[in-house]
């Protein structure tokens, strides 16, 4: 039987925002093998009973589940639609009409916006980081047919109709180039409004918009005074319709937050709460009235989704005392996010939490890494009964809280840990034989789960936190097998494009925050731009989400910001090689000299390599969308590179002048290494893996491709050995010294349990879990398919090693789960895997010898083992290998 589930709407599930022409997108069941769509049916109506249908595509002979447009339909403001879905198959097979799903528009038409900005903070708060409430009272007496409410803030916002916070929102507006950018959010308050009174309440804070930020420690970035923005549309029974706005009518005054931000935490005293401020009939005569703040409503942007939630609370494991007489609670995973806790004490009493990520070698608390982040909740109880209290603008990177005070006695009932990161669908998973790869796996998800907080941050915990595109471009590939990236990267891609310099330049966080304060830190004193790997962001994160989701609509919208980098360069260029001030090279590499960042391999090697990988990748995309002088251009461009990169970086004997493994690594996996010295290079890096003992030295820029450059070219034992290594330097060692997520140096924590130097010693950072990607590429073996992209048509070819005896890796592409599982006893393998209805696989048995059971899949044998192609069904497969 024929089924179609999952509509999305601009990737997203009953988004709340949405102000263009969407791209819906569904999935198909079937029970049969071999089903592709041959014809869809996109019906969209203002009602749920789809009586008034304001968009029929009629049935429309066409393959695309994903990425189709219903053709001159675009919404109205504030308006609510509802999208059904019906296919046909090949096998002339009818499915029924899906699930109905929907959407809320945001506002789209010229002079939509009326409302102003308030505020309850002066000039004089410039460097104040309270918090401040705002209210009005409104009284409705008709009966409500609809009402949406569009709301954001200068700063962070809570948002409150009669008492009840409107969604589940944390840390909005969320972090954009906030000059050029800002997102509103859209909310149905339909059932929170009543006849009568009602009471419309917000809480402000600082965040990124005032608090201090980066390690410059600068503040007041954007502005000196935190807003508030709220526009509500209400439409009647009576087809009547009224608007209710911020404005100066609201009222203003301080909160109980004394002092929120977000590295040092928060400050909060219970004596000054004000019962009832967001209900109605609270007496607010004492209240002032607010500043109306002068902003241009342009910046204005909807969000429509993967916000910022709380998405799971975990309790607290254990509370023990250190050597030192320390109270600790101890969570049991490095996370970000906050904690929630109960306290029952007189007034004045305080409760002082100071969150940490590690214990020292003696087994006390370890701050020095959180450099000069407070992390600290310090609340002051008022008395009568239990009060429950979290932050409201701060949020921490922890798995361990030193209870500093505490009033009462201590019970682990009393504290739980709120993990929060933007809402993102889990798409992937990976389980095998061998515990500490699946500790691996899990430590790069929580790397992921803690620095996914609406930007990829670097870190969670100290006082940086900044979108730093390196780490963002490193590890966007892995991410987006983990969970549904889309949203995410392709807002913050759009900030990138905002922030760029006038010359294309890629600033190295996104948002830039450090342009203009290079005379505030050495390091940036050299530049606060355009760092190959880093500012390649620009290109490989686009490049990804085509390939992972097939959507075209990134390219275009992002390719007047990856031309202006391609350019860039070449403009820095001389003869095709290119540097350009500040560069990070193979940033902190084990074979940098003692003491320094930047690894061993040349500057001009790096950026090299990366000039001519992302010319190459944008010359594809030109293509792609059709722009053929471009696609001409700058392959010609790219070729010219890899030439020149090939005779500046190879000896007449086919050797590489720079004897680096991240030279050789880039060189294989970039495709620069002349088709007659390939084999030559990939064991010139196995013998300079020997030279370490079979242990990597590389930094950021070559650990992520380094087992692929193995197991591409003929290595893929040296590459199970490199992964399963767990004395240092490994992936392994870290997961021995107890890790539950990724660290940013491969010595974090040393043999002895001493610490690396303090001043660049993260417990969360996700750049080395960019191996995560080779688990599921080559040991599941589930890997798109560039002239398919979307995973359309697929690869299934997991190459078995390590003395695995199983693995499974699940992937839920757009068109539907993946699932690959093999099993080995001795040299047979039994291969079961899917592939989803709409989608074809090839299938490639790397070493097989014989296939003895091919479940009506005809096999070919080539020089790597057996082929074959298939369409959609679950198969089991059993081969034999060497
Ligand atoms: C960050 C890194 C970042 C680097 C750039 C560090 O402070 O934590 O992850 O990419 O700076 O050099």
């Amino acid at each position: 039987m024929l089924q179609v589930s999952d509509i999305k709407i601009n990737y997203l599930k009953e988004p709340a925002g949405i102000t263009n022409s969407p791209q819906f997108s569904w999935i198909l069941e079937s029970n049969q093998r071999n089903v592709k769509q041959a014809a869809y049916r996109l019906q969209i109506s203002t009602e749920e009973t789809f009586h008034t249908i304001v968009y029929d595509s009629q049935k429309v002979t066409h393959e695309e589940s994903a990425h189709v447009f219903a053709k001159g339909f675009l919404p109205k403001s504030a308006s609510k639609y509802f999208v059904r879905v019906k296919t046909w198959d090949n096998h002339e097979e009818e499915s029924p009409y899906s699930k109905t799903s929907f959407f809320l528009s945001g506002l789209m038409e010229d002079g939509d916006w009326q409302a102003s900005f308030i505020s309850a903070e002066s000039k004089e708060d410039a460097d104040s980081s309270k918090g401040t409430y705002l209210r009005k009272e409104v009284i409705l007496n008709k009966k409500i047919k609809s009402a949406y409410a569009y709301t954001t803030a200068l700063g962070l916002y809570h948002f409150y109709i009669n008492g009840q916070k409107v969604g589940t929102d944390q840390m909005a507006p969320g972090w954009t180039s906030y000059h050029n950018r800002l997102l509103y959010q859209t909310h149905d308050i339909t059932s929170l409004l009543k006849d009568g009174d009602n009471a419309l309440g917000a809480h402000i804070g600082a965040g990124w918009y005032k608090g201090k930020m980066g390690f410059t420690h600068t503040r007041n970035i954007y502005g000196n005074q935190t807003g508030f923005l709220c526009q509500i549309h209400i439409q009647y029974e009576d087809g009547s319709n009224e608007l209710i706005m911020s404005d100066d009518s609201w009222k203003g005054c301080d909160s109980p937050v004394l002092f929120s931000e977000i590295y040092d935490g928060e400050i909060y005293d219970a004596n000054w709460e004000q019962e009832g401020w967001n209900l109605p009939r609270f007496n607010d005569g004492h209240w002032q009235s607010p500043e109306i703040l002068t902003i241009d409503n342009s910046i204005l942007t909807a969000q429509a989704g993967c916000k910022v939630r709380e998405i799971e609370t975990l309790p607290a494991k254990e509370i023990f005392k250190t050597p030192k007489g320390d109270t600790i609670i101890d969570f049991g995973q490095n996370l970000t996010g906050w904690i929630r806790f109960k306290v029952n004490a007189k007034a004045g009493e305080k409760v002082i939490l100071n969150c940490f990520e590690v214990l020292d070698k003696d087994g006390n608390a370890y701050f020095e890494n959180l450099r000069s982040a407070k992390e600290t909740l310090e609340y002051t109880c008022k008395g009568n009964g239990e009060a429950t209290y979290q932050p409201y603008f701060s949020f921490q990177g922890f798995r361990y809280v030193k209870i500093a005070a505490y009033p009462g006695t201590l019970s682990r009932d009393n504290f739980s840990a709120l993990v929060v990161h933007s809402d993102m669908e889990e798409t992937g998973t990976f389980h095998c034989s061998n515990p500490d790869l699946n500790q691996l796996q899990h430590n790069i998800t929580w790397g992921l789960k803690g620095n996914f907080l609406d930007i990829p941050t670097d870190c969670p915990q100290r006082d940086e936190r900044l979108g730093w595109t390196g780490d963002a471009q490193i590890f966007c590939r892995t991410a987006s097998y983990i969970m549904d990236t889309y949203t995410f990267f392709s807002k913050w891609l759009e900030d990138l494009a905002a922030d760029q310099t006038p010359e294309g330049g890629v600033p190295h966080v996104i948002p830039d925050i450090l342009s203009g304060r290079s005379q505030d830190d050495g390091l940036i004193s050299q530049g606060t731009d355009s760092a190959a790997a880093w500012s390649d962001a620009a290109i490989i994160n686009p490049w990804t989400l085509y390939l992972v989701y097939g959507d075209k609509e990134i390219i275009r919208r992002q390719y007047g910001s990856m031309k202006a980098w391609i350019d860039f360069m070449t403009h820095h260029a001389t003869d095709g090689i290119w540097s350009y001030r500040l560069q990070f090279g193979d940033w902190v590499a084990l074979d940098a000299e003692e003491g320094s960042y930047f690894g061993a391999t040349p500057n001009e090697l790096i950026c090299t390599a990366y000039y001519a990988y992302s010319s190459g990748l944008f010359a594809k995309m030109a293509q792609t969308i059709g722009n053929d002088e471009d696609f001409q251009t700058y392959r010609q461009l790219h070729e010219d590179i890899v030439s020149v990169f090939q005779n500046r970086y190879f000896t007449e004997e086919g050797d590489m002048s720079i004897q680096t493994q991240t030279a050789h690594i880039v060189a294989l996996y970039f495709n620069l290494v002349p088709e007659q010295y390939k084999e030559k290079t990939a064991l010139g890096l196995v013998k300079l893996l020997d030279k370490e003992n079979g242990h990597l030295v590389t930094g950021f820029v070559g650990t992520p491709y380094f087992c692929h450059a193995l197991s591409r070219n003929g290595h893929t034992k040296e590459a199970y050995e490199l992964l399963l290594k767990d004395d240092f330097p490994s992936w392994l060692y870290q997961i021995r010294k107890g890790a539950t997520t990724i660290w940013e140096h491969w010595d974090g924590i040393k043999e002895d349990g001493s610490m690396w130097s303090a001043d660049m010693n993260s417990f969360n950072h996700y750049a080395y879990g960019a191996v995560g990607d080779w688990l599921y590429r080559v040991i599941a073996g589930i890997e798109a398919d560039e002239n398919e992209p979307g995973y359309k048509h697929f690869t299934i070819s997991p190459q078995i090693g390590g003395n695995l005896t199983y693995a499974k890796g699940t992937f839920k592409s757009v068109y539907g789960e993946i699932m690959t599982y093999w099993q080995r006893i001795e040299n047979t393998i039994q291969l079961d895997f899917t592939i989803p209805v709409n989608t074809t696989a090839t299938i490639l048995l790397s070493d097989a010898d014989d296939v003895i059971l091919n479940d009506g899949i005809a096999f070919t044998k080539g020089s790597f083992g057996y082929e074959g192609v298939t369409g959609s069904g679950n198969y089991t497969v059993t081969y034999t290998i060497a």
